[in-house]
């Protein structure tokens, strides 16, 4: 491929590299995108995603149509590109600090690809890493590889990613910032030209900052936002506890106040995905080596992991023992519209039902393939709603998939065993579950 500056290569492509390169290239900029992965390449080549993710799939198709992208296995080929985006994974240590073994080999791979170049190239850390790593880990690891200095040869740049999964897309294509953290100012220049290049008439906020200080919006964007939801299922479970308190009424007017906005406070099972929990552990840890016990955030996670338990103890209100219960979970996804099960509430749930005596049956309408890798035959895993629901003695809405919001009463009814919801999600009403024994997420019973 001819080298070009509206030619931009990716290192690693989950969801975040993916979806970044796809979106660039739907804007006219050609894509190197390359993963270890040979499978995944493979499948690239052919259109196919790895994940479910809204639009992606006909971008992607489009953009090969286009010819605007190229898979590889072979990292040297991001030698293509002015600017070079490491995405690859940033997993955990087994005491939750971050992992950034990918990272460093990324880099070195970029590093070895331009040693011989004689142009300018800009590295792009997009990957969420803890603050401090682009100047401390990845910079080094760079000049070292490269043999060049960073300066007018060589460009860096932090620049975090705040998509969420099942809104990548759409949300790539109109972010609601860019946060670019450069080691000089031709790395900025370099890279607000090409987001420039890519939003052309749409105006999008750019923070224009220092590596640590980018690195650090990402970690404090997670913090917060898993922060309002441990706050919420806080409130949501005393509400339980206070005959007719609701947490929906709550939510719904404590989010008119400006100054607390609407969005992230939902009360549910607690929070699932790749990242809130990753991230806010990374946080954790990285406060505790510069001797800082985040208290708060502790008390997030804590929380978030007791959420399921609280969900449980919903549905041995209704039954009592669970010992030999057969509960059915609706919606093992982490969210509704993904297939995505890293972290999710239901895997925390099913675990504490089993660990109860219960007989778990589970469906889901996108995740059953990454279920049955995850759960292998711990749970009965079904192939729609009202086979899951048959037999049942309680059913836990457990993702709020709108295909579960049109199940009428009488479906469950006509299914389950004895008519026992818990709805963990408060995707249903209970005026419309009369005759049921009824209990959801927040919702006081009446006195
Ligand atoms: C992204 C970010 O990169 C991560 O830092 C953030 O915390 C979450 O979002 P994501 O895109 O979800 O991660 O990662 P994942 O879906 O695990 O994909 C990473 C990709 O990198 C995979 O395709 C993997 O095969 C690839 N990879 C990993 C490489 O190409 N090289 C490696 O050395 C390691
Ligand atoms: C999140 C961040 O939103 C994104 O900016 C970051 O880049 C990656 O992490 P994601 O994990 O895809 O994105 O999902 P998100 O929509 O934020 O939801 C996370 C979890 O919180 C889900 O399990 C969701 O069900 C839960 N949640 C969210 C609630 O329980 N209540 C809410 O009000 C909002």
């Amino acid at each position: 491929m001819r080298r070009d500056s509206d030619t931009v290569s990716f290192v690693g492509l989950g969801y975040v590299g993916l979806c970044t390169a796809t979106v660039m290239a739907s804007k006219g900029i050609r894509i190197i995108g390359v993963d270890v992965d040979e499978r995944r390449i493979e499948q690239l080549r052919k259109g196919l995603p790895p994940f479910h993710e809204p639009q992606l799939q006909s971008m992607l198709k489009a953009a090969l149509r286009k010819k605007r992208m190229e898979f590889t296995t072979d990292a040297s080929q991001v030698v293509d590109a002015d600017s070079i985006f490491i995405t690859v994974g940033t997993p955990s240590n087994r005491d939750g600090s971050i992992d950034l073994t990918y990272v460093k080999k990324a880099t070195q791979d970029v590093g070895s690809a331009i040693a011989a170049s004689p142009s300018y190239h800009l590295v792009v850390v997009k990957s969420t890493v803890t603050p401090g790593t682009t100047a401390d880990v990845v910079r080094p690891v760079l000049e070292a590889s490269s043999e060049k200095n960073c300066g007018p040869d060589l460009g860096l740049c932090s620049n975090p990613e705040f998509l969420a999964e099942g809104s990548a897309i759409k949300g790539t294509l109109s972010p609601d910032k860019i946060v670019i953290g450069s080691i000089d100012a031709k790395s900025g220049g370099t890279l607000s030209k090409l987001y420039r290049r890519i939003y052309q008439k749409i105006k999008v906020p750019t923070i224009l900052t220092n590596p640590t200080t980018a690195e650090t919006i990402k970690y404090a964007s997670n913090a917060f936002l898993a922060t309002r939801v441990s706050t919420i299922n806080t409130i949501a479970n005393i509400c339980q506890r206070v005959p007719n308190a609701d947490v929906e009424t709550v939510a719904k007017a404590i989010g008119l106040d400006p100054r607390i906005g609407p969005l992230y406070l939902k009360a549910g099972p607690g929070y699932g995905g790749s990242c809130f929990h990753k991230d806010l552990q990374a946080l954790i840890s990285f406060s505790r080596s510069r001797n800082y016990e985040p208290i708060l955030l502790t008390a997030v996670e804590e929380a978030n992991q007791r959420q399921a338990t609280e969900i449980v103890n919903l549905s041995k209100r209704l039954l009592g023992s669970l010992d030999n219960r057969r509960i059915a979970v609706l919606g093992l996804a982490f969210k509704k519209d993904t297939d995505d099960m890293r972290e999710a509430a239901s895997l925390r749930v099913i675990d504490e039902l089993l660990k109860n005596g219960a007989r778990v049956s589970a469906y889901d309408p996108m995740a059953l393939e990454n279920a049955r890798r995850i759960l292998g035959d711990k749970v009965e895993l079904m192939p729609n709603a009202i086979s899951c629901l048959k037999g049942a003695d309680c059913c836990i809405v457990m993702t709020e998939w709108d295909e579960f919001r049109k199940l009428k009463p009488s479906d469950y009814k006509l299914s389950m065993n004895a008519p026992n919801i818990v709805d963990a999600r408060r995707i249903t009403k209970r005026d419309d579950f009369d005759g049921f024994n009824y209990l959801a997420v927040g919702l006081g019973t009446s006195s």
